[in-house]
């Protein structure tokens, strides 16, 4: 199973989620990272649920349109949005002040 290592504020998160789990609805039933993670629209529209990956990125399909709209050239520096990911592999994310909603 995934195993999920979450950074916020200096705190680390970590816990195994089943396979094909995405965080941002398993933070709507209030389930692990919830309460830690930021999000508002869970669909690719608000950029509040963007962490910065720090390993494990390699695992993870390219960004989708709503991304590369929403973070442009953050992706480079490694963030995606977690509403848009569906985890299979184990992941390290870093999730800083909310983006700015678009
Ligand atoms: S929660 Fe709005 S873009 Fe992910």
């Amino acid at each position: 199973m995934p195993l999920v290592t979450f950074h916020k504020h200096g705190q680390v998160f970590r816990e195994e989620v089943l396979p094909n789990t995405n965080l941002v609805v398993r933070a709507g039933i209030r389930q692990f990272p919830y309460p830690h993670l930021s999000y508002q629209c869970g669909m690719g529209k608000c950029a509040t649920c963007a962490c910065k990956v720090l390993a494990g990125a390699e695992h993870l399909p390219p960004p989708n349109w709503k991304e590369k709209k929403q973070l442009g050239e953050r992706l480079e520096q490694g963030f995606r949005l977690v509403c848009q990911l569906w985890l299979q592999h184990d992941i390290e994310l870093v999730q800083e002040a909310p983006a700015v909603a678009a």
